[in-house]
C-alpha cells in the first residue's frame, strides 16, 4: 500500500504539502490579516453538533438510515436572501419526506449550503477572444464576470463568506427548529411552479397520507404535539473545504474532547481534484474530528482508496468517513465493486454515497454544460445494483440542485430539451436539478430503496 510519512498534525501542517486548487492571492499581507481576523471570530457550528452528525452517519454506515446531501453547486453572494434559503430548504425537506415515507428509512439531511462558496476548476485560466484571466473559483475568492478586476482573488471575500454562512445557518436553524419543518406543514413545502405537475400530485398524495397518519395518532391518544421529532428537523451543513486558509482559520479545539474541529460546517468533504494522498487537503482533513467526505472519481484505484481510508479513518470510526463516488453511469458497474470489497476487507465502516452528477456532465449541441436526468438516475440505479449484489448498503445520494424553476439539466418528467436550456440557465458553475427534477429524483431513489 502507498504509505505517506505524516509528521505531527497541526491546523497548519497542511502548509508543508502541495496544495492544489488554491487561489493566487495578489496581496499576501491582506490575506494574512483576513485569516487572523477569521481565527478570532466565533465558530459557525458546535463540535457537539458535528459529533451528533457522526453518530447519525454511523447509522447510515450500519444500513439503518439513508444520507441525503444536497444543495447548490456554488452558493452566490448575489442571490442571498431569506427566500433563496427557504426555497432550497423546502426542496430538501420534500425529498427527505419522500425518502423517509416511501422507503421507511430515516433520512440524514445535510445541505450543500452555508459555506459552499469555493470551486475547483479544470484550468487556472479562462481565455475568451484571446484574453486570458484567472478562472472563477467561487464567490469566496473572486467573481464570475470576465474582467480583470472581477477575477482578482480578494481576501475580503473570505470574511463575506463567513458572514453569509453565519446568516444562512441562523435562518436554517430557525426554520428547522421553529415550526417551518413541522410535519403538519408538508403541504406547504411545494413550490408554486411545481404545484400542478405530476410529481407534485404524487407528493400531495403522500402528504395526504402523512396527514392521515397524524390524525390517526391523535385519535389513538398519542398527542403529536408531544413528539419533538414531528416538529423539528436535524439539518446539517456541509461544503467542499477547498480554500485551506479559510478552513484552518475556522478550526478550533473542542473544550469537551480536546479535539480539533473545522467549525466552518458540520461536515466537509475533499473534492476529486484535491484528494492526492500527499497533498495539503488530505493532511488538513486527517486532523479534524468532523465527519468528512471524500469524492472518488472513475480513475480511483483500490490502492488509493485504501490509503485514503487509512489516513482519514485510522481508527475505523463508524460515520467518520463518507466515500462519495462520482464515477459516471457508464463505468460505475466496472469501477465500484472492487472498491467496496477492498474497503470492507480493510474494516472501514464507511458511508457509501453516490454523486450521480459530476461524472455525467457534458456539453450539449447548443453549447451548454449540462447533465441528463436519465444518466443521473442511471448512475444511481447502477450504484444500488452494485451495492445490493455485494450485500453492501447504498447509503446515500449527493446532488446539486436548486428549488428554483431553472433549465440546466436535460430530461426529467418535464423532459427538458436542449433548446430549452437557455430559458433559465442561471448556475455560476455546474448544471443543477430544478425543483421538479429534484422531486422526481427523490421518487426514483425511494423506489430503489424499497426494492
Ligand atoms: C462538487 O461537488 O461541486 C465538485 C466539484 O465535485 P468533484 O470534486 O467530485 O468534481
Ligand atoms: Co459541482
Amino acid at each position: 500500500m502507498v504509505a505517506i510519512d505524516h509528521p505531527p498534525w497541526t491546523p497548519t501542517s497542511w502548509q508543508e504539502r502541495p496544495a492544489a486548487q488554491q487561489p493566487e492571492w495578489p496581496d499576501p499581507a491582506a490575506l494574512d490579516g483576513v485569516l487572523k481576523t477569521l481565527s478570532g471570530y466565533p465558530p459557525l457550528v458546535f463540535a457537539g453538533e458535528a459529533r451528533q452528525l457522526t453518530d447519525s452517519l454511523a447509522r447510515v454506515a450500519a444500513g439503518e438510515a439513508y444520507l441525503l446531501q444536497a444543495g447548490d453547486c456554488a452558493e452566490s453572494f448575489e442571490t442571498f436572501s431569506a427566500n433563496s434559503i427557504r426555497e432550497r430548504l423546502k426542496i430538501i425537506l420534500q425529498m427527505a419526506v419522500v425518502l423517509t415515507y416511501s422507503a421507511g428509512v430515516p433520512t440524514v439531511k445535510v445541505g450543500r449550503i452555508a459555506g459552499q462558496f469555493a470551486k475547483p476548476r479544470s484550468s487556472d485560466v479562462e481565455t475568451i477572444d484571446g484574453q486570458s484571466l484567472p478562472s472563477f473559483r467561487g464567490h469566496m475568492v473572486n467573481d464570475v464576470e470576465f474582467s480583470e478586476a472581477a477575477r482578482r482573488a480578494d481576501p475580503a471575500r473570505l470574511v463575506e463568506a463567513y458572514h453569509q454562512s453565519a446568516a444562512t445557518l441562523n435562518l436554517l436553524r430557525a426554520f428547522t427548529k421553529g415550526g417551518f419543518a413541522d410535519l403538519s406543514r408538508v403541504h406547504h413545502w411545494t413550490q408554486e411552479f411545481v404545484r400542478t405537475s405530476p410529481e407534485a400530485r404524487r407528493y400531495e398524495t403522500l402528504a395526504d397520507e402523512i396527514d392521515r397518519a397524524l390524525r390517526f395518532m391523535r385519535a389513538t391518544g398519542i398527542d403529536p404535539a408531544d413528539q419533538a421529532t414531528l416538529h423539528e428537523v436535524d439539518f446539517y451543513t456541509s461544503h467542499e473545504a477547498l480554500v485551506l486558509g479559510y478552513e484552518s482559520a475556522l478550526t478550533r479545539i473542542d473544550s469537551l474532547t480536546g479535539e480539533h474541529y473545522d467549525c466552518s460546517a458540520h461536515m466537509v468533504w475533499i473534492g476529486e481534484r484535491t484528494r492526492a494522498l500527499d497533498g495539503a487537503h488530505v493532511e488538513f482533513f486527517r486532523g479534524i474530528a468532523n465527519p468528512i467526505g471524500c469524492k472518488l472519481g472513475p480513475t480511483a484505484t483500490v490502492e488509493e482508496t485504501l490509503a485514503l481510508c487509512e489516513v482519514l479513518d485510522p481508527d475505523r470510526t463508524p460515520g467518520r468517513l463518507t466515500l462519495i463516488t462520482r464515477i459516471g453511469a457508464e463505468r460505475i458497474a466496472e469501477v465500484l465493486p472492487p472498491l467496496i470489497e477492498a474497503v470492507r476487507s480493510a474494516g472501514h465502516p464507511v458511508v457509501w454515497s453516490c454523486d450521480p452528477m459530476h461524472a455525467n456532465t457534458f456539453t450539449s449541441p447548443s453549447g451548454r454544460k449540462t447533465r441528463h436526468f436519465d444518466q443521473i438516475l442511471g448512475e444511481l440505479r447502477e450504484f444500488f445494483a452494485v451495492h445490493r449484489s455485494l450485500d453492501s448498503w447504498p447509503g446515500g445520494v449527493h446532488v446539486e440542485l436548486t428549488g428554483d424553476d431553472v433549465t440546466e439539466c436535460l430530461g426529467g418528467a418535464e423532459n427538458l430539451a436542449d433548446d430549452q436550456l437557455d430559458l433559465r440557465y442561471e448556475t455560476m458553475c455546474d448544471p443543477r436539478l430544478n425543483g421538479r427534477q429534484s422531486l422526481d429524483l427523490a421518487f426514483g431513489v425511494a423506489d430503489l430503496l424499497r426494492t
